[in-house]
């Protein structure tokens, strides 16, 4: 057992409910193609897109060269069931400006959004005083991730900071956002509409190799996947967390959920958080 005065709880979305940090962010995946790319092709800067339908552009440095990253495609996490369509957009997008033949490498992410945008640092509620939590990064992880472990160490050594107050994550939050109020929305329509509408197919025979697919089975939500030995790895489709139901993620091949973001991979296992459970077995 491990014992500590003060705990901090970085685990993307807090794993503790208290806070309500699942209603006052929404989870976002996005997307990243790399390739290498002739120097003399290659951007002269790094380009960050902004709007709806934007990518963000730069280089870096690679194994004597360059690798091209180009990113965006995002979307709120388990409204997209092709994700591989996103990847291959990506892709057509970076050889269309250019001409890039292959590529290599492929990423996704998926990070909290908050309400205002900015993170949720400090403590986990009022009433805790010596657990702390990191979260809401909105997709600038790397640079948000750093600054919250400087203000949490500030914060635990009693060091004034100037930005605590700012990050507050007890801040007030405006939980009457057009933003969240359709978040909010979306959360219980998935939460009702998926529970009583029936799952369209009702045979693991349905179930291509490789695909996964929500069926219902004596009346039970199943989630399953065939694997590519023609093997059907059956779950419940009830998230463990607050019992929305899971999505299938084709470029992931995993059950994500699209209420807080919780993932498990096509065999059940949780592999992203607020959820600590894996997804009920089922027996085919
Ligand atoms: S992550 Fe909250 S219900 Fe699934």
């Amino acid at each position: 057992m491990l014992t500590s005065r003060d705990v901090i709880v970085a685990t993307n979305l807090p794993i503790l409910d208290q806070g309500l940090f699942f209603a006052k962010t929404h989870p976002k995946r996005s997307y990243i193609v790399g390739a290498k790319i002739d120097p003399a092709k290659a951007p002269q800067g790094m380009y960050i897109g902004s709007g709806k339908k934007s990518h963000s552009i730069r280089t870096t440095p690679f194994d004597g060269g360059l690798l091209l990253l180009v990113g965006g495609e995002g979307h709120k996490v388990g409204t997209v069931t092709n994700t591989e369509e996103k990847y291959q957009s990506l892709e057509n997008y970076a050889r269309d400006r250019f001409g890039i033949d292959a590529f290599a490498y492929r990423w996704s992410t998926q990070d909290m959004v908050s309400v205002d945008r900015l993170p949720y640092i400090g403590k986990l509620t009022p009433f805790h005083h010596h657990t702390y939590v990191a979260t809401g990064f909105s997709l600038w992880g790397m640079s948000k991730g750093t600054m919250a472990a400087m203000l949490l160490s500030d914060l635990i050594l009693g060091k004034e900071n100037p930005y605590a107050q700012l990050y507050d994550a007890t801040r007030a939050t405006p939980f009457l956002t057009p933003d969240l109020i359709k978040s909010g929305v979306e959360v219980a329509s998935r939460w009702v509409g998926d529970r009583f509408q029936g799952l369209l197919s009702s045979s693991f025979a349905e179930v291509k190799e490789g695909e996964g697919k929500l069926l219902t089975i004596d009346n039970q939500k199943v989630a399953a996947y065939r694997d590519d030995e023609g093997t059907v790895h059956a779950v419940s489709a009830v998230c463990p967390h607050l019992a929305c139901i899971v999505s299938w993620n084709s470029g992931e091949k995993s059950w994500d959920c699209p209420c807080h973001g919780s993932r498990f991979s096509c065999d059940g296992k949780v592999i992203q958080g607020p959820s600590v459970q894996d997804l009920e077995q089922v027996v085919t």
